[in-house]
């Protein structure tokens, strides 16, 4: 049996959409209801979870695999074997500050606010600077327009979110799309399944 975690939402469809293609009964799967578990034929089952959480399970190896954001593996920065780029959910993660402030002017402390403190902290580490990081936990755009800091540090997809509210990007901070992760090591003790469901995924993309 392999154990598959996708992340709900967005992520879910389109990685249903892949499992069809190649060749997993994905039926229940469009009309769940409050279910979580789902067995797709073939020896493979899915769960949903939140994108944290996915990282968790396949972290811990209660599933082998995962497809999740590139944005989460990077904030929760655990050991896992990236194996697929899957191509969609494709955005960035990018500081962006208000409409005619310099964020790079000058030597002063800046303060950047995030919903990923550690992509953030990491970013401006590897550049040397020194920049304090708050975290928030959602609609972080507010924050350089209340006050509270310089810039953000958000995920941009179309840019309307940021547009919208007098914001621009200063500079692109990492690409972001959906990956499909596996526990390392489940890929040895389930090595000819694993690669074989990456192969066939490889062939659809
Ligand atoms: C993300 C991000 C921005 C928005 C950017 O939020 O935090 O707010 O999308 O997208 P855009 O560039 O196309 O406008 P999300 O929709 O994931 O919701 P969240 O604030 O609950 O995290």
């Amino acid at each position: 049996m392999i154990r598959i975690a996708l992340t709900k939402g967005r992520i879910e469809e389109k990685a249903v959409e892949i499992f069809e293609k190649i060749g997993y009964d994905c039926t229940e799967l469009h009309n769940k209801g409050r279910k979580l578990f789902f067995n797709i034929g073939d020896g493979v089952e899915v769960v949903l979870a939140k994108a944290n959480d996915v990282v968790t399970y396949v972290d811990h190896g209660v599933c082998d695999m995962g497809v999740v954001g590139k944005d989460t593996i990077m904030e929760m920065g655990r050991n896992l074997y990236e194996c697929l780029d899957l191509g969609f959910g494709k955005c960035r993660f990018a500081l962006a500050c208000k409409k005619d402030f310099d964020f790079f002017d000058g030597y002063g402390h800046r303060i950047v606010a995030s919903k990923y403190p550690n992509v953030t902290k990491e970013y401006f580490r590897n550049r040397g600077l020194d920049v304090e990081v708050v975290k928030i936990d959602g609609s972080v755009e507010l924050a350089p327009l209340l006050g509270l800091s310089d810039g953000i540090v958000d995920i941009v997809e179309t840019g309307s979110t940021l547009k919208e509210n007098g914001l621009e990007v200063v500079c692109d901070v990492a690409p972001i799309s959906a990956r499909l992760i596996v526990n390392p090591a489940s890929l040895k003790l389930k090595k000819n399944d694993i690669d074989k469901i990456i192969d066939s995924i490889a062939q659809v993309l």
